[in-house]
């Protein structure tokens, strides 16, 4: 394998010094991006997206040939572990998500077990891909759900709201979905370990609702199988350390709780202050984030302006990864996502001298 050319996004993450503060964006590929959708529409659904070598690892790579991003992400979703499980995963134009086998009843619960890594073979071709395409450019990022926000969509049957159903076995049959949750715990694990094997240089962790859970439930339901997955996964692969990222929108006022998780950096949804949020946590994890996404429909002088706040409020020295506070909208101007990613590099090497 050719050595990493651009690793700032590997050192910030493990709080080693940088020349300027790296930045990805969550959902960098997507609909974006007038080249995704033209890929999307040669390949035909989303999954047959996923689960093509060559169009997962086209799409990877186009974000980065338009941007100065600083890492890239495995093309793929979430709920692959999920479909993985036999619970019949498809996308309905408009909708997003559904299964069609849900998990709802004991006799639902009781059928589900860890799935057999082969299932999701599509998923590591396009990791090994993706490293070999992108030949040591920038670090390639691999990720999942986190056992909870895979538990939403799969007690619920697709994306909710207001999460009645899986709150209605968490609060009346709380060993039904711990169940699930440890068998996620032990999917995820698996499923990140194969990633890293195949080259996932980073890992995140997408806690997408961990942030619906009352306070209490959080620690209980979320948190802890997080910290679960992070104790079985592989720290160092091919000589370097694979630094653990975990994301839970809405998840700020857990910070303290969640830098004791084993993660080496938090992700920050844009709710939350950075400035506090890095006294907080002090120096026991890097942050990541936390751009409002929306921000990007302003001005190209606002963008600049809050891009420059979010630096400023992180203040010097190492330990920050700029990304945006949550997904980048389908209906953004890439033209502001540039303008973004190259006010980011300009305006951050002053906090790195
Ligand atoms: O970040 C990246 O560029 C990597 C690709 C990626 C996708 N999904 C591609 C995708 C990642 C990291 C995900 C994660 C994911 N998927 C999450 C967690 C992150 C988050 O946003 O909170 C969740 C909750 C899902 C489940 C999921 N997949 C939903 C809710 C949807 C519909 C979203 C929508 O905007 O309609 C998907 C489909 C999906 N996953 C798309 C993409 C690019 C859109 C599919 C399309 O082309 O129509």
């Amino acid at each position: 394998m050719t050595p990493l050319q651009n690793d700032t996004f590997l050192r910030a993450l493990l709080r080693q010094p940088v020349e300027y503060t790296p930045i990805w964006m969550m959902r960098q590929a997507g609909r974006y991006l007038p080249e995704y959708r033209a890929t999307r529409a040669q390949a035909g659904g989303f999954m047959d997206l996923c689960k093509n070598t060559d169009f997962a690892t086209e799409v990877t790579i186009q974000p980065l040939e338009r941007f100065d991003l600083d890492a890239a992400i495995l093309f793929s979703d979430i709920l692959t572990v999920p479909d993985a499980m036999g619970l019949g995963l498809y996308f309905e134009t408009g909708e997003g998500p559904k299964f069609t086998r849900p998990v709802q009843t004991e006799a639902d619960v009781n059928a589900l077990r860890v799935p057999d890594m082969s299932k999701l073979h599509y998923v590591f071709d396009a990791v090994s891909s993706i490293r070999k395409a992108l030949n040591g450019r920038v670090p390639l990022i691999g990720f999942s759900g986190s056992p909870f926000t895979l538990a939403c969509y799969m007690v619920e049957g697709g994306g909710s709201k207001e999460f009645r159903l899986i709150k209605t076995m968490m609060y009346s049959r709380p060993d039904l979905l711990h169940k699930i949750l440890s068998i996620n715990a032990q999917a995820v694990t698996d499923y990140l370990n194969t990633q890293i094997q195949h080259g996932a240089q980073a890992v995140q962790i997408f806690d997408t609702w961990g942030g619906v859970l009352s306070h209490a439930a959080f620690q209980e339901f979320s948190l802890r199988y997080i910290q679960q997955i992070i104790n079985g996964l592989t720290r160092e692969y091919d000589g370097r350390r694979v630094p653990v990222i975990v994301f839970t929108k809405g998840g700020g006022q857990w910070l303290e709780q969640m830098a004791e998780c084993g993660a080496d950096a938090l992700g920050l949804d844009w709710t939350t202050s950075i400035a506090q949020a890095r006294q907080r946590v002090g120096d026991k994890v890097a942050l990541q984030g936390n751009f409002d996404p929306f921000a990007l429909f302003g001005t190209p002088e606002r963008i600049r302006a809050e891009a420059a706040q979010i630096l400023a409020d992180y203040g010097a020295g190492t330990g920050h990864v700029f990304n945006l506070g949550h997904g980048i909208n389908q209906h953004a101007n890439p033209e502001h996502a540039k303008i973004l990613i190259d006010t980011v590099h300009e305006l951050s090497r002053q906090y790195h001298q």
